[in-house]
């Protein structure tokens, strides 16, 4: 995702660090994750600047959610965007952030009460460690939605459905655990499908309309997604599941 340079972006991180993990490393050993409630983990992989992050974790509750995002900039959008939607507070004018009771932080961090946290960590990280971050059977649903297509010739291993991914979520996700994937485009989502049947997942659902299936008024559209959309380009998707 570009993204125009964000003014002061890791100050503005470090304002709201209670809700960003920059160590996951430090799961992997004690295998705790900071969250108020102990519920069953959820993934997304390049959440962009947040809407469907923001969205699903306030309609599924039952689950913790971390929104991963190699974009520092783009990861500061969302996790701005998922701490207004929470009331805590919002960009000062003249810098820094603004909790509900005036206080402004710059480059420091506003130190949330857990109880106010809420259900989503966000991550400025690149999913390409994400064994050395996370132990084995982390995650109950690992969600990619318009990851970077890679269509030039040589660069298909970066593809997030690329078959060394599918391995590392299959080694990251519970057993009966959800893979769902989304995307515009037609050349990625074929291979897509196409890696997900030659691997151990097992290929649930295929849709290459998805707005007119029976999955539409589940789905959660995405900045992405919408965008498409309203072009007329229509939305594909899969699930598998780990058997
Ligand atoms: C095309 S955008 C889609 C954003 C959002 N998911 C949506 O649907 O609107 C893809 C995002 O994934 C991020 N991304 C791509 N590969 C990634 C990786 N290996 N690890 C973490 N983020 C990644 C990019 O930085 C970008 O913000």
């Amino acid at each position: 995702m570009r993204m125009r340079k964000k003014k002061r972006g890791h100050e503005r991180l470090e304002a709201l660090s209670a809700l960003v993990i920059t160590n996951p490393e430090i799961f992997k050993e004690n295998g705790k994750f900071p969250f108020y409630e102990d519920l069953p983990l959820r993934l997304e992989i390049g959440c962009g600047k947040g809407d469907f992050i923001c969205q699903l974790s306030q309609r599924d509750t039952e689950y913790n959610y971390l929104a991963m995002e190699r974009v520092e900039d783009v990861c500061v959008a969302a996790t701005e965007k998922y701490a207004r939607g929470r009331g805590l507070g919002d960009l000062d004018y003249y810098g820094g952030w603004r909790t509900p009771d005036g206080e402004v932080y710059k480059g420091v961090m506003w130190d949330i009460p857990m109880e106010m946290r809420g259900n989503v960590r966000f991550m400025p990280l690149d999913a390409n460690k994400l064994e050395e971050y996370f132990a084995p059977e982390t995650f109950e649903t690992i969600y990619a939605n318009f990851s970077d297509p890679w269509t030039k010739n040589g660069y298909s291993s970066r593809r997030l459905t690329h078959p060394d991914f599918l391995n590392r979520y299959l080694k990251l996700l519970k057993p009966g655990g959800y893979f769902r994937f989304k995307t515009d485009n037609d050349e990625l989502f074929e291979f897509s499908v196409e890696s997900v049947e030659a691997s151990e997942f097992e290929l649930l659902y295929v849709t290459r309309d998805l707005h007119n299936s029976d999955r539409a008024q589940s789905n959660i559209v995405t900045e992405y997604e919408a965008n498409f959309s309203s072009k007329g380009v229509p939305i594909k998707f899969l699930e598998a599941r780990k058997k």
